[in-house]
């Protein structure tokens, strides 16, 4: 079982969009695949209980079945730092149960995609943080980059801080997340050459289009290589 660990520099910059991305390119070269949002901030309530809108697109998207509890064990209503509302709710985000749920998510399959929460450094528990579930998991990270004024900075403290914590950098992907970043295809370069790992799409902003166009656009590029990203 092969599988990619999707973060991001900035929360609101792709990463669902990227995730559902690769889960479709994963699907069209024949894969089994399934989408985890293992913790999530930002739910409605339904009948069926709290439900977060990026798992159950990683949901919709992989083509395995999968209960919605195994997609995204950890869900809270208000639409803030996971710690934050871990702690309302009297909940303690515990790797272990992250673990398990995973390997029962993943059971029969070929390809999992992990979508993150927020940025990379953020925090679960006050002992807990993302890194520590993306090693846990021991998956490549994939990084989405939102194409803004700020970006390098962010990218580039991003990757390091990736490197640091023992995992693997499988690639970028430049997302514009507004129209008209001043000098783009300059910033663009800069990443390229410092980042040091390929940039796997660059995708232009697609005023107002839903999730499934954007999706579109990220599996027409990724899908040449797609394969060469999960380990
Ligand atoms: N290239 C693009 N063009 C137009 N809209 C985009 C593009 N990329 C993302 N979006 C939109 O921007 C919003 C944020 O994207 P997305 O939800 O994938 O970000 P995220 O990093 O997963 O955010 P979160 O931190 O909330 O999980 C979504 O409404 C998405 O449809
Ligand atoms: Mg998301």
């Amino acid at each position: 079982m092969r599988g990619v660990f999707v973060t991001g520099t900035d929360t609101g910059v792709g990463k669902t969009v990227v995730a559902a991305a690769l889960l479709q390119a994963f699907s069209h070269a024949g894969l089994k695949t399934v989408g985890m949002k293992p913790v999530a901030s930002g739910a409605t309530l339904t009948r069926d209980g709290l439900r977060n809108d990026d798992a159950l697109a990683l949901q919709r998207t992989a083509n395995l079945p999968r209960p919605y509890p195994l997609v995204n064990p950890y869900v809270f209503l208000p639409p803030v730092a996971p710690h934050i509302a871990a702690a309302e709710a009297g909940v303690v985000i515990q790797m272990q149960h992250i673990l398990r749920t995973y390997q029962q998510l993943c059971a029969g399959s070929d390809m999992v995609v992990v979508e993150g929460v927020g940025g990379w450094q953020v925090p679960l528990t006050p002992t807990l943080a993302v890194p520590d579930m993306a090693r846990a998991l021991a998956l490549p990270v994939v990084l989405v980059v939102g194409m803004r004024l700020g970006c390098l900075n962010h990218a580039l403290l991003t990757a390091r801080a990736i490197r640091a914590d023992g995992l693997a950098l499988a690639g970028w992907v430049a997302n514009d997340v507004a129209t008209d970043m001043a000098r783009r295809a300059e910033n663009l370069a800069i990443l390229e050459q410092l980042l040091d790992t390929p940039l796997l799409a660059d995708i232009p902003y697609h005023p107002g289009a839903s999730n499934a166009v954007v999706a579109e656009c990220f599996d027409a590029a990724l899908r040449g290589r797609v394969l060469e990203i999960a380990h």
